[in-house]
């Protein structure tokens, strides 16, 4: 995997995050950086025996770097679609999306997944982690799976939990965690290869109003203090406002974009 990380991606894995050397200034200045996504005319049909459904319809969309941006919308109005089309997790049809200048369509599969797996961070709504594997271990596994020796990967997956706030829950089996302490889990998961984008979909989806407020304080902090983008998905009006701007979808359309506190 490792020969991969030579190609375009380079300038993504390079750009200046907080705590580096390059580093200057704080999130609204990584902003400056201008689009490390950006989606143009995507269109995305889905075929099923007699019924098509236009899941994504003409739509163009960037995300700046150090942005965090909530997509809202109702049920089935293609905000899944829009993370799986803009991370590659699923092809379009038509259109154009690139991530920090080199085009998707470009690339083949295996460089895809590969990128993935070193640049992206993805979170569900459902957490999705192993339940056989200790926190530590579910933390720990994308990093061995990605190469690292096991040493390396043991201590960064220590150091997320302690980034999440869950170093002392570091043995703990996920059915002997809390929901909430689950999403953080999945959340240190996802920061393990200290990603430049982070996708969520329905992070706070499973979690009551205080857990979801904690999850948010959470990730703002780290989209903060570190300068990653965040793309997430929300039903919640209070989540969706935490973000620095909303994306409301319907039918397959973006409908408008506001700053969230407009
Ligand atoms: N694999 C698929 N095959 C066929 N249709 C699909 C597929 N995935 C999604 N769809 C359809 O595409 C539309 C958009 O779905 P999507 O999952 O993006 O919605 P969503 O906004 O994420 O909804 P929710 O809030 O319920 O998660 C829906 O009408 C859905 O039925
Ligand atoms: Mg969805």
């Amino acid at each position: 995997m490792a020969h991969l990380r030579h190609s375009g991606w380079g300038c993504l894995r390079n750009m200046p995050v907080k705590g580096d050397p390059d580093f200057e200034g704080d999130g609204e200045s990584l902003m400056d950086n201008g689009p490390i996504i950006s989606a143009t005319g995507v269109m995305k049909t889905y075929r099923s025996r007699e019924v098509v459904v236009e899941a994504l319809n003409d739509v163009s969309f960037e995300v700046m770097s150090g942005e965090m941006v909530a997509v809202m919308g109702p049920s089935g109005s293609g905000k899944t679609t829009l993370l799986n089309c803009m991370s590659g997790l699923d092809s379009i049809d038509a259109g154009d999306v690139s991530i920090a200048g080199q085009l998707l369509r470009t690339m083949s599969d295996d460089a895809l997944s590969d990128y993935r797996a070193s640049s992206m961070g993805f979170v569900f709504q459902a957490y999705n982690l192993l339940p056989v594997l200790s926190a530590q271990e579910n933390v720990e596994l994308p990093l061995v799976l990605a190469g690292n020796p096991q040493k390396q990967a043991s201590e960064r997956a220590a150091a997320k939990l302690e980034l999440v706030g869950l170093a002392d829950r570091a043995d703990h089996l996920p059915a002997e965690l809390s929901g909430g302490q689950q999403q953080r889990v999945a959340i240190a998961r996802a920061l393990a290869n200290d990603p430049a984008i982070v996708w969520a979909d329905e992070p706070t989806g499973n979690l009551d109003s205080t857990n979801a407020a904690d999850i948010m304080d959470l990730l703002v902090r780290l989209n903060n203090e570190h300068g990653q983008t965040f793309v997430l998905v929300t039903h919640s009006e209070d989540v969706g406002g935490r973000a620095h701007r909303i994306v409301r979808m319907s039918d397959g359309v973006i409908v408008s974009h506001s700053d969230s506190s407009s």
